[in-house]
């Protein structure tokens, strides 16, 4: 046998990949517990062989510490990090760790309609966040970043003695990603997001319409906020596009229901709002994920 030669493949993205697994845990769903726990068996003995594979590799690797180093750069990679991970290879990141911290207020967060989002992590000893939606510029927010949010990455990542408070929208780096902003509730939502044009295009306090696969939306900016929202206004499904906007709210050109720009509260009829989707922007690129 010859020496065994590599194959280079097209690559794909993680979100890709597991979105093709979604698709088949759907399927799975529907079958009754007998087929299910078949193929429950089937992937986990697929699982072990995997596991075990890269237990070997990462083995013959370490012995290696030029391969070693190579490894830690591969770990850069999406894709390759999740697996690792997945097969418990290797432990949990910074980043992730600090994810978890977030995680774990994030619920406390939600109860007052905001999140915080992760703006950069900046090895070895620091973490900027961002609070978005209502804890955003929030009188109490000093507090909710001090007893909340600071206390928990602490907790969960001691390594990290300064942790940044950061205000506006984010700069877009290479250490978040590019990420700028991201919607309240959107922050952890992989796939579905759907290119919707240039944040420049929005104009500040203002709402620009498009269509965005086949639904009329509107999307405003106002400050550190970009929102997006179905173009129906509350009371007869009307569009809001014509509609003025003063200060972040907007009124209905037709029969003058107000609306808050930033959260789609109906201010005229407060058990109505708007349907918002989900909006992030990433280098300056605005993207929406439409409700379902
Ligand atoms: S359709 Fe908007 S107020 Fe009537």
């Amino acid at each position: 046998m010859g020496e065994p030669q590599l194959i280079t493949t097209p690559e794909l993205s993680l979100d890709e990949l597991l979105e093709e697994i979604l698709k088949f845990d759907v399927i799975f769903d529907s079958w009754d517990e007998s087929q299910k726990g078949s193929v429950q068996a089937y992937r986990q003995s697929v699982e072990d062989l995997h596991r075990e594979a890269f237990r070997r590799l990462i083995g013959v690797v370490k012995a290696e510490p030029a391969a070693l180093k190579t490894l830690r750069n591969a770990l850069n990679d999406e894709v390759v990090y999740a697996v690792l991970r997945h097969f418990e290879l290797i432990k949990a990141s910074l980043h992730e760790r600090v994810e978890e911290a977030l995680d774990s207020v994030r619920p406390m967060l939600a109860s007052h309609g905001g999140n915080v989002e992760l703006v950069a992590v900046k090895p070895p000893n620091q973490v900027d966040v961002r609070f978005v939606g209502a804890c955003d510029g929030c009188p109490a927010s000093m507090l909710t970043f001090n007893a909340g949010v600071k206390k928990a990455i602490e907790t969960h990542c001691p390594e990290i003695t300064k942790i940044e408070q950061i205000r506006g929208l984010a700069a877009p780096t290479d250490a978040n990603g590019g990420v700028q902003f991201v919607s309240p509730f959107a922050v952890n939502q992989k796939g579905g997001w759907v290119d919707a044009g240039k944040l420049v295009d929005v104009p500040e306090g203002g709402v620009l319409k498009f269509k965005i696969t086949g639904e009329d939306v509107i999307l405003s900016k106002n400050g550190d906020v970009v929102a997006c929202f179905q173009n129906a206004c509350a009371h007869l499904n009307l569009p809001l596009d014509e509609g003025d906007v003063v200060d972040g709210i907007l009124t209905c050109p037709h029969h003058g229901f107000q609306y808050d720009l930033q959260s789609g509260e109906c201010l005229t009829a407060p058990e109505v709002q708007l349907l918002p989707h989900a909006v992030r922007v990433i280098n300056g690129n605005v993207q929406v994920r439409l409700a379902v």
